[in-house]
């Protein structure tokens, strides 16, 4: 990497700077399938993302922003923030893109060692979720230390109505009954096609055949009142393999993958 290329951590002010490496970071999921799922339109995709960092940056704790520049162009970035990761003190490296041009370089390494210096420095545990089949990003990580702790599996896929029923009374009884915890997250998604409102589903036991049935039930009833978008956080295989068959036999598939170094 040129000695003239540097990397410095700067405010959300900043932000718009790093569009055109999102949309390379966009194309670049788009160009590997984006995990079997329809993606939005390109010219789409930068205002849902600047909208996310704008939350993260209001809502998360310690957000910080690293831009690398080779003289006055922004060729790289890093987004991270403090967050629990499996139950411990985290810091989440939400974002990192590199510019086509400039990959296999070893700027994504160099960005990565700057979020690492401040995760070693306070004793953190590092975090990143990675596309399905973004595999040579997957082994960067992996080389880095990194592990698979869980998969996100997703089904989007638009109600045939217009999802104004109400929830059933029921829906968080069977969310329980589940073993389950709910989460709605603000959509639209900024890179898949999804409902306004996206429901994450996260389940720690996954081995409980009793389970899937009130999982199953509960899926229906987001699908019913609009949220047709819908995750389920679960370990990392092996585990769970007839929960896994259950959810693909009803249209789901992984989508994400997250990685924890401890
Ligand atoms: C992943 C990424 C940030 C790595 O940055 P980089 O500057 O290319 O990485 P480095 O030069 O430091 O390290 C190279 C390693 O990165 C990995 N890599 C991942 N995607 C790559 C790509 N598209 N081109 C080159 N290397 C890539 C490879 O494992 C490579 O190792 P190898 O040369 O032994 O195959 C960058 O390639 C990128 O922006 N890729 C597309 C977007 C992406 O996948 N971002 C991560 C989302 S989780």
């Amino acid at each position: 990497m040129s000695a003239r290329t540097t990397i410095t951590q700067v405010g959300f002010e900043s932000i718009d700077v790093v569009a055109p490496l999102w949309e390379a970071l966009f194309d670049h999921h788009r160009s590997i399938g984006a995990a079997g799922f329809a993606v939005i339109p390109r010219e789409r995709t930068w205002a849902l993302r600047r909208a996310h960092y704008e939350r993260v940056f209001a809502g998360e704790a310690n957000p910080t922003l690293w831009i690398a520049r080779r003289e006055s162009t922004a060729i790289g970035y890093a987004v991270a923030f403090d967050e629990f990761v499996a139950g411990s003190e985290g810091r989440m490296l939400e974002t990192l893109s590199v510019a086509p041009d400039a990959r296999g370089s070893g700027l994504g390494t160099r960005l990565m060692a700057a979020f690492d210096g401040e995760v070693r420095r306070r004793g953190l545990v590092a975090a990143l979720d990675v596309m399905s089949g973004n595999d040579r990003a997957k082994s960067l990580y992996l080389r880095q230390g990194f592990e698979p702790h869980s998969e996100i599996w997703m089904r989007s896929r638009p109600a045939a109505g217009k999802g104004t029923e109400q929830a059933p009374a029921s829906l968080s009884e069977l969310v329980a009954q589940a073993g389950l915890q709910l989460t709605i997250v603000p959509g639209p998604d900024d890179t898949w096609q999804s409902s306004d409102r996206i429901a994450v589903l996260i389940t720690s036991a996954i081995e409980a055949g009793s389970n899937q049935l009130a999982t199953l039930e509960a899926i229906d009833a987001l699908q019913r009142v609009g949220c047709w978008t819908i995750q389920v956080v679960m370990p990392a295989s092996p585990s769970g393999v007839s929960f896994r068959m259950s959810l693909r036999a009803a249209g789901f598939a992984p989508c994400l993958e997250r990685m924890v170094r401890r």
